[in-house]
């Protein structure tokens, strides 16, 4: 049960809010575009939580193993949004937008082993109402700074009025190993000013290499001692994900 709604800053109120009254036909025009389009991007990732969730909770029931263990999610902020529009040069206009910018509903999944990663994505790709836009897997192929995740890019279908709407919710997947050395890098890069040593940056991609081996040896220690959701497959076969192009 749902016990307290925030605020909606909702279209009917545009026209009521003292502050707002003034503006001219055009802005407010923009501004009512705006909040539509982001009440679109936030039923999105709704759903998409919703789908995660019930697929954890499924895991759980059959496997009696919880893939996910927790998950962020975040609508892109306005600053944000303008500043990546600037920074690849595009047209300031929302046609644009929806068609070039997959990350205004973020979604992000941290898991136990690399292994659910790509088994969560196999059970999305099932289901009829979504369809893969954009994978990018940096768990195989890191980043040269050695950043690993897997971002997929999942259109889902949206039920309106009398009308169905694709739109991009992007999913960045991670081991809880990855999202640990993900949030720290940041965190120094940020803190450096973005002026790391090279010493520095090589030593954090060592250290990336190091856990993504973590990564692989707890994944068989799991296997070894579960039955899984393969019906108790010991060998190395779950390695399947590793070459596993989507
Ligand atoms: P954005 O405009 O930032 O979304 O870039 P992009 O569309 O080219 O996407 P990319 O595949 O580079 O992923 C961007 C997101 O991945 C960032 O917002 C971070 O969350 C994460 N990311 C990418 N590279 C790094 C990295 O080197 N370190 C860390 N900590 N995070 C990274
Ligand atoms: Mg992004």
């Amino acid at each position: 049960m749902i016990l307290q709604k925030t605020e909606k800053f909702t279209l009917s109120r545009l026209n009521n809010i003292e502050l707002l009254r003034d503006l001219d036909d055009e802005t407010k025009a923009l501004i009512k575009q705006y909040l539509n389009v982001e009440s679109e991007y936030r039923y999105a990732l709704r759903e998409m939580s919703a789908k995660l969730e019930n697929l954890d909770d499924y895991c759980q029931r059959h496997f009696d193993h919880n893939p996910i263990h927790h998950m962020e999610s975040r609508i892109k902020t306005p600053e944000s949004i303008l500043e990546k529009m600037r920074r690849r040069e595009y047209d300031m206009d929302f046609k644009t937008l929806r068609k070039n910018v997959y990350d205004i509903a973020g979604i992000r999944v941290i898991c136990n082993y690399i292994n659910d990663i790509y088994q969560i994505i196999n059970l999305l790709c099932q289901q009829r109402d979504l369809s893969i836009q954009l994978t990018k897997d940096y768990i195989v192929t890191p980043k040269q700074t050695g950043y690993r995740s897997l971002h997929i890019v999942f259109d889902i279908e949206l039920y309106f009025n009398n009308e169905i709407k694709k739109v991009p919710v992007e999913i960045q997947f991670r081991t809880i190993a990855m999202d640990m050395w993900a949030s720290l890098e940041h965190e120094l890069r940020y803190k450096s000013n973005n002026n790391l040593a090279e010493e520095e940056k090589n030593n954090l991609k060592s250290y990336s290499d190091t856990l993504y081996n973590i990564d692989l040896n707890m994944q068989r220690i799991y296997i070894n001692n579960t039955v899984g959701f393969d019906g108790g497959n010991k060998d190395d076969d779950w390695l399947w994900c590793i070459n596993w192009k989507i």
